[in-house]
């Protein structure tokens, strides 16, 4: 069998919410096909289910006030995420489930090292509530989409993309969780190519090695 070299992945992953493709990343640390840490957990959320997950795998996790902003990641929030990071000795952000836009400042802290998870596939409907865009336009197929975070809104590099079917009957929520059970496969994938070393953005695109 052959064997790839890899860095051990250093993350810091910013969410809100349940958290399911964080615990995705640490199931597959678990089950040794991620060769990464989780060293801190930052929620914008006070209780968000995210923060409960890390705490019960023993991951430093905290509430990230972001007042007085409600739809961006800005000033003095930012500036003390990106402390609470660094003092975490992370080196790769993970945006898992993120509600909000994050701004230069944290790019520039991190350059090329920020990654999300957008239950689309990009360019097709970014923002919010992707699955219901993809519904009502009536999208005959569905997906997600891992890339590298830019300064736009989901334009980043893309490093992966899984596609599910639409079905006839399908609701948002229905959608929404077949594509969720692809996101906990891409996600950890793309973060072991990046942990191996094989992604190269030239430009737009990521070529994988
Ligand atoms: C996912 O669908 C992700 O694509 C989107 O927000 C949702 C987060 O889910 N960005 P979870 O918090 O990881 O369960």
């Amino acid at each position: 069998m052959q064997t790839t070299s890899s860095t051990r992945l250093k993350l810091g992953v910013l969410g809100s919410g349940s958290g399911s493709n964080m615990q995705s990343i640490l199931d597959a640390i678990a089950a040794g096909t991620l060769n990464a840490e989780v060293r801190l957990v930052l929620a914008d959320v006070p209780d968000a289910r995210i923060l409960e997950r890390a705490r019960n795998h023993g991951v430093p996790g905290a509430w990230l006030d972001c007042a007085p902003f409600k739809t961006k990641l800005d000033g003095a929030a930012e500036q003390r995420c990106i402390q609470m990071l660094r003092d975490a000795d992370v080196d790769t952000v993970v945006l898992a489930g993120f509600m909000r836009i994050v701004k230069p400042g944290l790019l520039a802290a991190f350059p090329n090292r920020v990654l999300n998870i957008h239950p689309a596939l990009l360019p097709a409907f970014p923002g919010l509530q992707a699955w219901s865009q993809a519904l009502a336009y009536g999208a005959k197929v569905a997906g997600c989409t891992v890339h590298f975070v830019d300064a736009g809104t989901d334009t980043g590099p893309i490093i992966i993309q899984r596609s599910v079917p639409v079905l006839e009957d399908d609701t948002p929520e229905s959608l929404h969780a077949r594509i969720q059970v692809e996101e906990h496969r891409a996600y950890p994938e793309a973060l072991r190519l990046l942990s191996e070393n094989r992604l190269t953005v030239t430009g737009r695109r990521v070529v994988i090695s």
